[in-house]
């Protein structure tokens, strides 16, 4: 069915995350549709009862804003209609939900509306996932024609284990098909731009991308931040939960995984995911490298009350070399690092190629430097475009009308996005990133989000390291160090040399 009215329910809507990103997001879902076919009506919900939420999510409505291009009297307009269409509803028992269903189910028919859909953003802890999805499976289905779908956030699980056990919960009220599981790196432009990139250049890149012309690839993200305030979930979880099983993973897989022949056809993309994944070779303790930085062990004492003697192993820093088994990357290292409280923040995820084959037909061989491709996932970028690539390598697809603007940058081809979104600000990449998710969870574009088969093979992946890792204590690092000494120490048996001089490449450093 096409247009028509659809219902969004926030559960969890005064919550953090609804009040930094999902209500913005929403917000510009319904400017961009506004004027469209769709009519839309908005639900804030939570425990607490609606005299006490009520002011609280209209001050958090308040704070949404247009993007440039709306003019303010427009904006003003616009907003205020926004406000007209949402309202807070307590939900907490399933009389709660089936009383919500009642009322939206009257509005449809009071107003003779045709009814699209209905989108629920579960924004709240994932021990509350079950229960809801089955109040929600039980009295909140639309009638027939209508689509129903549930959003998650993570963490889904915390090994292959418990992500079984919710996903076969889930499975128990919701179809597959309605299940949006975010991870947010998805929603990320150059992330999200990676396989078309991929695809625009694949007459350059096929000959290239294998074993016999890659030398590695490093997906990287390194943080400034320690994670105070948030202990009581990161000492369960620790950065290869956080980071790596997720959002570092998703990134290894667009740049690995077999090119679609579509694009957008869900079932390609996330099958040809599926496949890499489990071309994987398992991952033992003997490829990691596991830091805490100093100073942490005193957080947990602190804010989980605990005493000296009680010593956390959780890693806030990993470094994981990964390999494909499968003639095409064979012997090709894939290292997948992150960190807290590191000296940048920087997320990136670069394909080095082998300089004796792109370096035989300079005179100057000294002088050559390594060919690369780089995607920059975020901030850290400094200005610098989001990807770059090494003179010679080739000139990517859809870089002409940019070609002039970055005349300064004369070693890099760039990718096809606009200037101005090079320099994004953090926040407003993940302001971005959720806005972006939010409108292809109303497109059903379900390549963008983690399927329960993916999220299980990437679990199955990950789980026997974590579990080979328990007994193991980090190397402590101290705040603001880069690592790289850490990993030259460990990896370099693998004929790696992270080179930690060189996590910020800047055009210059491109070469020709
Ligand atoms: C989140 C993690 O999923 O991703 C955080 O829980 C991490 O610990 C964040 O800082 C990184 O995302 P971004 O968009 O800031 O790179």
């Amino acid at each position: 069915r096409g247009a028509g009215h659809v219902s969004v329910i926030i559960v969890g809507g005064t919550g953090d995350l609804a009040k930094k990103y999902l209500w913005q997001g929403f917000f510009q879902l319904y400017l961009h549709q506004a004027g469209g076919g769709n009519t839309f009506s908005f639900y804030g919900g939570g425990l607490s009862p609606a005299e006490k939420a009520t002011p609280l999510l209209f001050e958090i409505l308040k704070t949404v804003s247009c993007s440039k291009d709306v003019s303010p009297e427009r904006c003003a307009l616009l907003k205020e209609q926004f406000l007209r269409l949402s309202q807070y509803r307590q939900l907490k028992t399933l009389e709660d939900y089936q009383e919500m269903t009642k009322q939206i189910e009257e509005q449809l028919q009071q107003e003779g509306m045709v009814e699209a859909g209905r989108l629920f953003y579960l924004s709240v802890p994932a021990f509350a996932y079950a229960d809801i999805a089955e109040k929600i499976n039980s009295s909140c289905r639309p009638s027939s024609g209508a689509w129903l779908r549930v959003v998650l956030e993570k963490p889904f699980g915390h090994d292959y284990r418990s992500a079984q056990v919710l996903s076969t919960q889930l499975g128990n009220s919701l179809k597959e098909e309605e299940m949006y599981r975010i991870d947010h790196y998805l929603g990320k432009q150059v992330v999200s731009k990676i396989l078309q990139f991929r695809k625009d250049n694949q007459r350059f890149l096929e000959p290239i991308w294998n074993r016999h012309h890659i030398e590695r690839i490093e997906i990287v993200l390194k943080e400034t931040l320690d994670v105070k305030g948030r202990i009581p979930f990161y000492d369960q979880y620790g950065v290869i939960r956080d980071v790596l099983q997720n959002h570092l993973t998703e990134v290894m897989m667009l740049l690995t995984m077999k090119l679609p022949q579509n694009l957008s056809s869900s079932d390609e993309v996330l099958r040809n995911k599926l496949e890499m994944l489990n071309s994987l070779m398992p991952l033992g303790k003997n490829q990691a490298v596991i830091g805490q930085y100093q100073g942490y062990q005193e957080e947990v004492q602190k804010e989980l009350n605990r005493t000296k003697d009680r010593i956390s192993h959780t890693p806030t820093f990993a470094a994981v070399v990964a390999h494909i088994h499968e003639a095409q990357y064979e012997g090709v290292p894939i290292l997948l690092i992150s960190g807290k409280m590191l000296d940048e923040r920087v997320g990136y995820a670069r394909v080095l190629f082998k300089n004796d084959v792109f370096c035989l037909q300079n005179h100057n061989n000294v002088h050559c430097k390594p060919k690369q491709i780089v995607f920059y996932f975020g901030h850290g970028s400094l200005g610098y475009p989001s990807v770059l690539v090494s003179k010679n390598l080739f000139k990517p697809a859809g870089t002409d009308a940019l070609w002039k603007e970055v005349t300064d940058h004369k070693d890099v081809a760039v990718l096809g996005l606009s200037v101005s979104d090079y320099n994004v600000q953090v926040p407003a990449v993940d302001k971005e990133a959720y806005a972006e998710l939010i409108s292809h969870i109303f497109a059903g574009r379900k390549n963008s989000f983690v399927s329960t088969e993916i999220l299980l093979a990437s679990w199955a992946l990950w789980t026997p390291l974590l579990n080979s890792l328990t007994s193991i204590f980090p190397r402590i690092y101290p705040g603001g160090s880069d690592n790289g000494a850490m990993l030259d120490v460990h990896l370099n048996g693998k004929e790696i040399k992270y080179n930690s001089e060189v996590v910020i490449i800047s055009p210059d450093e491109m070469g020709g």
